[in-house]
């Protein structure tokens, strides 16, 4: 068999790159190792920047995310049980939207098979060849027996765990990482959200979140030690403790329902460099991992994507490869900053086992600082809501303002 572009995995940033792909035209094959049901079935965040959503509306695939997800326009952050608002859109002009990961995997299979694109499930035994060469291939194994996939370009989107980014040669491949000393426990039930908007929550035991997934599906978390398991947390002791963390102002609007869902998943920041080697391209979980703090990971496996697919179509048009060659850096730019963000939220809302008294005093002022400084609040907003693509330097304005100095810097000019 053969492809232009062959797509191992299908999560998020898989089964978006195949919709981009297919939109211009591009043909691709899907290589999955589980079932369609079980990649919907993941439990993931559910917060999507405006970006991300604009990307779903162009591809026509947000149907029912305008009909179901939940526009927020601001997030609340509770310190020790007070809480108070960041009003993301007008700090911003833009806002996120609630729509669960799973929903979104719906939506992306759904009009999968509805426009023909190519997905393989339970594919086994998947092995990458020739990715330094003219024509790279992929071999594995389906209920149907051994396949060869012979392709122009490998967009690895393999996840975490997944081949693609081991293909890569050890001189070659860079890796950054920090693991956090604590796990998020969540749980996902079936009553009406604590409140309208989410809770982050800082507070002496920990951090907690008040989540949603629709007006009648809310998602908790609190922060608990790695070594604990979720049979340590029946729902009582989870309740409890979570109503104490977010304070009496969003506790008082919890309704307690019997968790369907409970699990521990630990935190990790990863980042792996280059995000290229020979016709391979790594995608979203396959080449960076960011802790859940600030939902950034689905959105950043789709700023990948449309990144990558811009520069497929350069090729493809127009023959240019300046876009494949540039691709590594440009989506490594976006992924460090919001790598940043979410190492910096996560500082700022934990407590950590080897933090001292000055430490803790440090988190308390920065978060009195958020809560009064306008800048501050515009600093949280625009990486909350979504950084752009590629932004503009400041560094224009700075020498503007250099050559024509205001009045002040004239004022103490000697
Ligand atoms: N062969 C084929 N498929 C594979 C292989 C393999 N050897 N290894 C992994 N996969 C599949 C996984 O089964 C999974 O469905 O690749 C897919 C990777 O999907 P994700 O892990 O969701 O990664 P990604 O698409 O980059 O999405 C990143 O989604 O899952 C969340 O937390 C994640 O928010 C982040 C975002
Ligand atoms: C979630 O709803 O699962 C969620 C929301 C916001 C986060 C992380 C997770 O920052």
């Amino acid at each position: 068999m053969r492809t232009q572009v062959a797509i191992v995995g299908a999560g998020p940033a898989g089964m978006v790159l195949a919709h981009l792909l297919h939109a211009a035209g591009i043909a691709s094959v899907v290589v999955e190792r589980r079932t369609r049901d079980y990649v919907e079935g993941r439990v993931r965040a559910g917060v999507l920047e405006q970006g991300t959503v604009d990307v779903l509306a162009r591809l026509g695939l947000d149907g029912r995310l305008r009909s179901e997800g939940l526009v927020h326009t601001g997030a609340n952050l509770a310190v020790d049980g007070a809480s108070f608002r960041i009003d993301m859109a007008a700090l911003t002009g833009a806002a996120v939207t609630v729509y669960g990961q799973q929903e979104v995997m719906r939506d992306l299979f759904d009009a999968g098979e509805a426009r023909g694109l190519a997905v393989v499930y339970e594919a086994q035994d998947l092995r990458l060849h020739d990715l330094d060469g003219a024509a790279p291939s992929l071999t594995y194994r389906t209920p149907e027996g051994p396949q060869h996939l012979v392709c122009d370009y490998v967009a690895g989107c393999d996840g975490f765990h997944g081949t693609s980014r081991r293909s890569i040669p050890a001189d070659v491949l860079r890796t950054f990482e920090r693991i956090y000393p604590f796990g998020w426990l969540g749980i996902l039930t079936d009553v009406p959200p604590a409140a309208h908007e989410l809770v982050y929550a800082s507070h002496a035991n920990g951090f907690a979140l008040a989540s949603m997934r629709s007006a009648t599906r809310s998602r908790y978390y609190i922060q608990c030690g790695i070594d604990e398991r979720p049979e340590d947390w029946p729902d009582t002791r989870f309740w409890d403790e979570l109503c104490l963390r977010l304070g009496p102002g969003t506790a008082g609007g919890i309704v307690r329902g019997p968790a369907f869902e409970k699990s521990i998943a630990p935190l990790r920041s990863f980042v792996g460099e280059p995000m290229r080697w020979g016709r391979l391209f790594l995608a979203g979980d396959a080449a960076h991992i960011v802790p859940p703090t600030g939902a950034k990971g689905l959105n950043l496996a789709v700023s990948d994507v449309v990144m990558l697919a811009e520069a497929l179509e350069a090729f493809y048009a127009h023959g240019t490869s300046s876009g494949l060659d540039g691709y590594s850096a440009r989506a490594l730019a976006r992924v460090w900053k919001a790598e940043r963000f979410s190492w910096w939220f996560t500082r700022l809302m934990h407590r950590f086992p080897e933090e001292t008294g000055f430490d803790r005093r440090m988190q308390l002022a920065e978060l009195a600082y958020l809560g009064t400084s306008r800048a501050a609040q515009t600093v949280l907003a625009e990486n909350y809501v979504g950084l752009p693509l590629d932004p503009p330097p400041v560094s224009t304005s700075v020498a503007a303002s250099l050559s024509a100095p205001s009045a002040n810097l004239r004022g103490m000019c000697p």
